[in-house]
């Protein structure tokens, strides 16, 4: 099930780590106790600007029992849409934020034997929350993190709580044999990705090759959503609205911009509560939500990542 909020949440610190990351820890704004979502979960901020708002999810990096607190690191992206570099410039201990309940859609499997872990980037961060479960749980895991080497010392201060026998950084793609990793794999082993979208299609598609059945493949693309594009236009089939979809802006960014108050939650393709009937147009599919039989069918769109292939999408809002 998936659930809403609002709550009301204030920074309790805000931390530079490195050039282009910052970690909040906030906790509820009345000081009682905050619900937990496991391992692996998230939010969704919903930021307030002078001018525009912005709803973006994070990876929660807090201990998955936490209650009296919610860690989440934010990556000031360069192709920034707002809300990160809002978060860098404007967002400070004493803020009050609003956010809706945690969720998570990216659990760690009950019945694994081993865990093993593949992410880049800012992909590290449902992670941390993870490492923190197998750590308390004694659960087997391996973490292979890929970042660029002057992001090294900020990813190793992260994961030094954690242990370094089964922890490998790799500063390039350059000497990671993923396949060989991937085929070495004790029977049982479930495999978990989350980074930019090529490393986790090609961890996804090496591992399929290598036989491992879909159960045992988890993805997640918080962080690195496949946005922009050539630009289109959408016709609200109910209201009769037609928006014009910019190249760098997503669906789901063009109609929160003219003022329609569209579902989403993860923002990231990955749960599904954007998704909406298309009536008329062709999708480009960008979603890890609708299953190969739903895309191919070309009746429903996920509009926080999916885009046009065309000039025109009418879709049932
Ligand atoms: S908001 Fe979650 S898939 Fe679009």
């Amino acid at each position: 099930m998936i659930a809403h909020g609002p709550l009301t949440l204030k920074v309790r610190s805000a931390e530079p780590l490195g050039h282009s990351l910052k970690r909040l820890v906030l906790e509820a704004a009345d000081g009682g106790p905050l619900p937990s979502a496991g391992a692996g979960g998230h939010i969704q901020l919903r930021l307030k600007g002078p001018t525009r708002g912005w709803r973006n999810a994070y990876s929660l990096t807090s201990p998955p029992d936490a209650r009296d607190h919610y860690a989440i690191i934010v990556r000031r992206v360069s192709q920034s849409r707002g809300g990160s570099a809002f978060v860098h410039e404007a967002v400070g201990a004493g803020t009050i934020v609003e956010a809706g309940m945690p969720n998570n859609f990216f659990a760690v499997s009950n019945v694994a034997r081993k865990h093993l872990l593949v992410s880049g980037g800012i992909g590290l961060t449902p992670f941390l929350s993870y490492l923190e479960q197998f750590r308390q749980r004694g659960s087997p895991f391996e973490l292979h993190h890929l970042c660029r080497a002057e992001d090294m010392p900020v990813f190793a201060r992260l994961l030094e709580p954690f242990g370094a026998r089964s922890i490998h950084l790799h500063p390039t793609r350059r000497g990671f044999d993923l396949a060989a990793l991937l085929a070495r794999q004790p029977l049982g082993t479930h495999l978990y990705t989350c980074g930019p979208h090529s490393l986790m299609d090609q961890v996804l598609s090496t591992a399929s090759d290598l036989g491992w059945p879909a159960s045992k493949r988890h993805a997640e693309s918080f962080g690195e959503t496949a946005v922009g594009g050539a630009p289109f236009h959408v016709l609200l089939a109910r209201s009769g609205i037609e928006i014009a979809v910019g190249p760098e802006q997503s669906l789901l960014e063009a109609l929160e911009a003219a003022g329609i108050d569209a579902p989403c939650l993860c923002r990231g393709g990955a749960c599904g509560e954007c998704r909406l009937p298309l009536l008329e147009g062709v999708a480009d599919h960008r979603d890890d939500f609708l299953s190969a039989e739903e895309h191919a069918a070309g009746k429903l769109i996920l509009t926080c990542v999916s885009r046009a292939k065309g000039p025109r999408l009418v879709i049932d809002l």
